[in-house]
């Protein structure tokens, strides 16, 4: 294991139910969207890989589905959870594992790789360029890569001024907005252009860049406590009918990256 950083990651997930996060309203935007998105490249018999797979909100559902899943987490925690879940699944493997170091699998082996939460945790160029090289490596040619990142606005609205919290963002912030890693501070985050930056040069095709949960977790005290059911699904529509633009974009949460492997 090559994680310099994982007692630090590990420290946040022993301390933060994951397994919970998308029980709220808030958040199921971006797990709703996410799994639109998934279903839209899936075919028969495919063999999908999540990396940083957490407690398997997305593995148990596409192996449920009867989809042949191998699900990939660095912390210990998320594994038990995710394998307490997914008992008698008997297509869904689970691994301990670095997305920086996937050699425990081999080339070209998967359809659909999701990399849905290790580049919230990756804090310089090299070891995120391992990340995404790892990924693209085991995707079979002509296979679908989803990578999930933050933005810089999801740092400044969703924590800075939702938890009162802005003061303490003075010494990450950049002069032009940007918001700089820092291990301690647990969470990366990007420009999209700058995430799209890092794929130059990699052997892969952009597809779409997508605003998961658009402000819906800055939101979160309003649309969890005092929207109407009805109030709640007229926003999802809106938001799944609009959340490939660019205007949505640049504030949303959570980001998904598709690109496919040339
Ligand atoms: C926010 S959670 C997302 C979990 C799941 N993919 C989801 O969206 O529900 C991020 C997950 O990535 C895992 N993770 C962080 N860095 C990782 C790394 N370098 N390699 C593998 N997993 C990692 C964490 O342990 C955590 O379970």
């Amino acid at each position: 294991m090559i994680n310099k950083y994982k007692s630090i990651i590990e420290k946040k997930y022993n301390e933060y139910d994951e397994d919970e996060r998308f029980e709220r309203k808030s958040q199921r935007f971006e797990y709703l969207t996410t799994m639109r998105y998934i279903q839209k490249y899936l075919k028969k018999g495919c063999k999908i890989l999540e990396i940083g797979a957490g407690t398997g909100r997305y593995s148990i559902a596409l192996a449920k589905m009867g989809y042949d899943v191998t699900a990939v987490d660095l912390v210990d925690k998320n594994l038990q959870v995710l394998r307490q879940k997914s008992k008698g699944l008997k297509n869904l493997t689970s691994l301990q594992g670095d997305a920086m170091d996937l050699s425990m699998l081999e080339d070209n082996q998967f359809d659909i790789v999701l990399n849905l939460g290790p580049m919230y945790h990756l804090f310089n160029k090299e070891d995120k360029d391992k990340a995404i090289a790892e990924s693209i490596r085991v995707c079979k040619t002509n296979g679908i890569l989803m990578f999930a990142y933050l933005s810089h606005a999801s740092i400044v609205w969703g924590y800075g001024v939702r938890k009162g919290e802005i003061l303490s963002l003075a010494n990450c912030l950049e002069k032009d907005g940007r918001i700089k890693d820092i291990p301690e501070e647990v969470f990366s985050s990007f420009y999209i252009e700058d995430f799209a930056k890092q794929f130059d040069n990699t052997g892969t095709k952009f597809l779409k860049n997508i605003a998961t949960d658009g402000v819906a977790p800055m939101m979160r005290d309003y649309i969890d406590d005092k929207i109407s059911e009805e109030e709640y699904n007229l926003l999802l529509e809106w938001h799944f009918a609009t959340c490939e633009r660019l205007d949505q974009q640049g504030l949303s949460s959570h980001l998904l990256y598709i690109c496919q492997k040339e």
